[in-house]
């Protein structure tokens, strides 16, 4: 092909992938199939692999992001990131309303637009000539961190307008949220490797994007409302035309924006969304009206640090008091110790609270909270409720400050709290029976061994003495499982046969179905692919571990502790008898080239990006290390490599190569 018609060619694919991008992410409407568009997306990969020079910031291929570090720049915004007042009821409405007629005047009508008060974490993002220029956080209001790599990534953020009516430049500001979906299966996914889940879906989105691995941000499935346009030629008077026109462009305009003639449709708009706000898929905490008229908001002007001509309307977070009756102390897997209230029943949210959280000791000391005070409950984004607050008038003279246990409510041995940590542990890992239950729980979920057994047979096997550690699964007889209370023949045979077919489950997930703290399952997936079988991964030292992509000291330092404990070892020995997979299966297109050697890469590369040659590495039996040592093979060198870098690899004296080099390296010799 010629270069113009390829050229060409990249143009009307990256305008094709855009315009779907918009139908899915934006309308919710699919005009393809996803196979069709993965297709798309691919030939434009790979054209714009073969064509370095036609490379776009803005092409639909960045989705994925980059895995490199974003240190943020800040930025000065060209039109301060104001806050807006706050109510709390319908009087506080009417005299804002009373306010704005009286500096108006009363023969000024006006309408008011009424929205959503979405629950994330505020942005700023600028087009030039129908280009994402660039996404800024609002920091202080005046200044904020350049986040253009992370925003990117969020797919219902155009890169590129549609028309050709939008001004040339502009900037657009709105909330990135995290929907309910994607916080549930993100702090699940932490639950597994014991990590403190988000709080609720506003913190996580915040965290999420000064997240400083882009490609990490992709996974995490943001998604942006736009509420706001700036610039001096945008199209209309009208904020809410102006936000119509900003939707035919390709932006994320909430439906859900409606026009209010007067205060009573303001209300009346507010008390819908009281109501429904439980039914949307994202979190709200409120409602922004806004004089709807650009004109008139620049005669009403700004109070102090915020504007006289919008105000938002805070929804009261459902607060209920009741009496803590007790405090638990729950053993999870790994011995973390977390208290949990009982309370007298409540009403809350429509649901009957008995329970909420008390997140840790320094909390229950901080809120100064007794047994038999009268506390609040609220319900956030949170999954469990939370107590918040204590009411003191209510406290009877009797009442007693709370001791944390310094004891494991189950085993009894002595609990220990790490330095900087807010959790206690209960330290007594091979002996302590929730830790046991807890650790074979785990051990057969769906996302590891997938054994089908319940907590309730978990329990029951527990009980009778026949499941001391995971590799007794691969030894309970029919006999064992039919004396069980609600067993019959059927269900003891399915159950050995699950236990049967567990053992073809791949490397991997057996990995993480061990439990080793921090390893969850993509960590697991991470050490399966560098190491290849369970003993390279007993052997390595916490150099070796940490030596490796994406494996941090904590993590290093826990996986070489989890096997240098006898039992443990005791534990892979019976598992490795029972045949289960400790290496891992070569698939189709993986070669042994490079058998035995590590790599470091660095530098930025004109062919491939940095993450498909760590894949190729991989693919070929090698081995990505984040930093370089001794023990380096490679140094596989694109452009800009810092020079710092260069003369540590030089001082080892290890082989630097380029991208071609690498390619030609891994060809299959005929
Ligand atoms: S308008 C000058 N509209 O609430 C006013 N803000 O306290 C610009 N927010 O910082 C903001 N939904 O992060 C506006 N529909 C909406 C909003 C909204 C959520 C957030 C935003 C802002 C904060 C105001």
């Amino acid at each position: 092909m010629k270069r113009e018609k390829i050229f060409n060619k990249i143009k009307s694919l990256r305008q094709e992938l855009s315009n779907h991008n918009y139908n899915y992410y934006v309308l919710s409407q699919p005009t393809v199939s996803d196979y069709d568009y993965d297709m798309m997306l691919k030939e434009l990969e790979a054209l714009e692999k073969e064509h370095p020079e036609f490379q776009d910031l803005n092409s639909p291929t960045v989705r994925v992001g980059a895995d490199r570090d974003n240190t943020f720049m800040q930025v000065k915004h060209d039109y301060p990131m104001l806050s807006l007042g706050n109510t709390y009821n319908f009087e506080e409405l009417k005299d804002f309303d009373n306010r704005i007629k009286k500096i108006i005047g009363p023969e000024t009508s006006f309408k008011y637009a009424c929205e959503l008060k979405y629950d994330g974490t505020a942005i700023s993002i600028k087009y030039k000539n129908g280009k994402f220029f660039q996404a800024v956080t609002r920091g202080d209001g005046e200044k904020g961190d350049d986040v253009s790599d992370n925003v990117r990534t969020i797919r219902s953020v155009p890169l590129q307008l549609q028309g050709n009516d939008f001004p040339v430049t502009f900037e657009i500001r709105g909330e990135i949220i995290m929907p309910h979906n994607v916080f549930k299966e993100l702090n699940s996914e932490r639950e597994d490797i014991e990590e403190t889940p988000f709080a609720n879906p506003r913190n996580a989105a915040s965290g999420t994007i000064k997240m400083k691995n882009s490609a990490e941000v992709a996974k995490r499935k943001l998604d942006a409302f736009l509420y706001f346009l700036l610039g001096k030629d945008l199209p209309s008077d009208s904020h809410t035309e102006n936000l119509n026109k900003a939707k035919i462009w390709g932006f994320k305009i909430s439906e859900n924006n409606k026009q209010a003639n007067e205060i009573n449709e303001v209300f009346e708009f507010i008390n819908y969304w009281d109501k429904k706000r439980e039914n949307l898929p994202y979190d709200i905490d409120g409602i922004v009206i806004k004089v709807d008229s650009k004109y008139l908001q620049d005669e009403l002007g700004f109070t102090g640090k915020s504007p006289r001509w919008a105000i938002s309307y805070k929804f009261k977070a459902e607060r209920v008091a009741s009496k803590l009756l007790s405090i638990d102390y729950q053993v999870g897997r790994t011995g973390a110790i977390t208290p949990v209230a009982n309370l007298e029943p409540i009403q809350l949210d429509g649901t009957t609270v008995k329970r909420a959280s008390l997140h840790n000791a320094d909390i229950i000391k901080e809120l100064d909270i007794r047994i038999n005070d009268t506390v609040f409950v609220e319900k956030g984004g949170e999954i469990i409720p939370k107590i918040v607050g204590v009411d003191k008038s209510k406290r009877t003279s009797d009442s007693a400050e709370t001791i944390y246990i310094s004891n494991c409510p189950a085993c009894n041995s002595k609990l220990v709290r790490i330095d900087g940590e807010a959790l206690h542990y209960c330290t007594n890992s091979l002996a302590c029976p929730p830790q046991i239950k807890g650790k074979t729980e785990h051990f057969v979920s769906r996302k590891a061994m997938d054994i089908n057994c319940g907590e309730a047979t978990v329990n029951a096997l527990f009980n009778a003495g026949h499941l001391n550690n995971i590799a007794d699964f691969y030894k309970l007889t029919f006999e064992q499982i039919y004396n069980l209370e609600g067993f019959k023949e059927k269900s003891a045979d399915n159950l050995l046969e699950s236990i049967n077919q567990s053992k073809s489950i791949p490397f991997e997930r057996v990995l993480f179905a061990l439990g080793i703290r921090f390893v969850g399952s993509t960590v697991a997936k991470v050490l399966a692919k560098s190491f290849k079988t369970i003993d390279d991964i007993m052997q390595a030292n916490i150099e070796q571990l940490t030596e490796t992509d994406e494996i941090g000291e904590r993590i290093a330092e826990s996986v070489f502790n989890f096997f240098r404990n006898e039992l443990n070892i005791k534990i892979i020995n019976d598992l490795k008898t029972a045949g289960l997979q400790f290496e891992i299966i070569e698939s189709e297109g993986e070669t042994n080239i490079l058998k035995g050697t590590k790599f470091v890469i660095s530098g930025t590369f004109t062919k491939y990006s940095r993450n498909e040659l760590k894949q190729m590495i991989e693919q070929n039996g090698g081995k990505n290390t984040s930093s370089v040592s001794k023990s380096t093979d490679y140094f596989l060198a694109g452009e800009n490599v810092g020079p710092s870098k260069l003369e540590k690899v030089k001082k080892f004296g290890i082989k630097i190569i380029s991208e071609d080099e690498f390619v030609e390296m891994i060809k299959e010799q005929p």
